[in-house]
């Protein structure tokens, strides 16, 4: 299959995706609120989350009705934990890779060059290992519902980079994961925290030089107009858990299972799409006059023989059993 007709299979599989237009809470029912940092059109969450807006008002129409704040228009990453514990909002996505005060547990998701798919994120979640996870930070209030996936993370900068070292000296956006900082510490670049919202601006400012995120992400961010362009380094898996407060699970009373069994029917179906939202952002970030940047398998090894160390240093926080569960070794 050529890379346009493989283009034009993700463009047809996402064109069948439901218009997303979200009716506005009339004000008599309950409000529910969800609160994220990304795209919708073209995002794996962005979409999820206003199919599952779209899908709760039905369910529950009258009682309550779900707003969904996209494009950090209401809280950032760094924020939103704390209002879904104060109950200012009652539902989030965050990255995995943001929730580092409250569990190391969920660092796993980030080692770098551990997960290389969408399945074998899928199959680590469905053990017990992963099942754990969702509820490891119950004791800070906050509750792991489930999950939505993303895709592979990729590197970028203002120049190519293709071997590791061109990597070196530069900084780059980095989220809150300590994993994630050690990662690009290991280039010998510089990691500057920033919240998702300031990556284009810093970019195109030159506060930072480049950034590593998913094809959605960098195209629906369009991080690509202001980067030399994007190497596909796929060196992490983006990974997003639901979370909720113990407060909101036990107000819904007896529509607490309708509610559980609705998010975890609306993350499968769009989990399943994630895939091909990423494929077809990557042509668009070409169509669109990006440069995307392959790497040989030998180019590709040289990342993976700079960054992969970093486990060693989280092995102790994460549990080496679940580092093992999660690379396919024993469950
Ligand atoms: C997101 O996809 O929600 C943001 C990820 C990031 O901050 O890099």
């Amino acid at each position: 299959m050529t890379k346009f007709s493989k283009f034009l299979c993700s463009a047809a599989a996402l064109s069948v995706m439901p218009v997303l237009a979200q009716a506005a809470c009339d004000g008599g029912e309950r409000v529910i609120k969800f609160s994220h940092v990304t795209a919708v059109a073209g995002h794996p969450k962005g979409e999820m989350v206003a199919a599952l807006a779209e899908r709760f008002d039905e369910q529950f129409d009258g009682t309550m009705c779900m707003e969904v704040f996209a494009n950090s228009t209401l809280f950032s990453d760094d924020k939103v934990l704390e209002a879904l514990m104060l109950g200012d909002v009652q539902l989030a996505a965050p990255d995995v890779g943001k929730f580092d005060a409250y569990t190391q547990k969920l660092q796993v998701f980030n080692l770098p060059f551990l997960f290389d798919s969408t399945e074998a994120v899928q199959a680590f979640t469905e053990t017990e290992q992963g099942e754990e996870i969702l509820m490891s930070m119950e004791g800070s209030g906050i509750i792991g519902l489930g999950w939505i996936f993303n895709g592979m993370r990729q590197f970028s900068a203002n120049r190519p980079l293709v071997e590791p070292r061109d990597a070196a000296g530069l900084k780059f956006r980095a989220t809150t994961s300590e994993v994630t900082e050690a990662m690009i510490a290991a280039l010998d670049a510089t990691p500057q925290a920033l919240a998702f919202a300031e990556v284009y601006g810093a970019l195109q400012t030159g506060v930072v030089d480049g950034q590593e995120n998913t094809w959605s992400n960098i195209y629906t961010g369009k991080f690509y107009e202001v980067q030399d362009g994007v190497t596909e380094t796929n060196h992490q898996f983006l990974t997003y858990l639901i979370v909720t407060s113990p407060e909101f699970l036990d107000s819904l009373g007896d529509d607490h299972e309708a509610f559980t069994t609705l998010v975890d029917e609306v993350s499968a179906e769009y989990n399943a799409r994630a895939n091909a939202a990423n494929e077809a952002a990557r042509q668009a970030i070409i169509d669109n006059g990006g440069t995307v940047r392959e790497l040989t398998d030998e180019q590709r090894a040289a990342w993976v023989e700079v960054m992969k160390p970093v486990w060693k240093r989280f092995e102790a926080d994460i549990g080496t059993e679940v580092i093992e569960v999660a690379s396919g070794g024993a469950d």
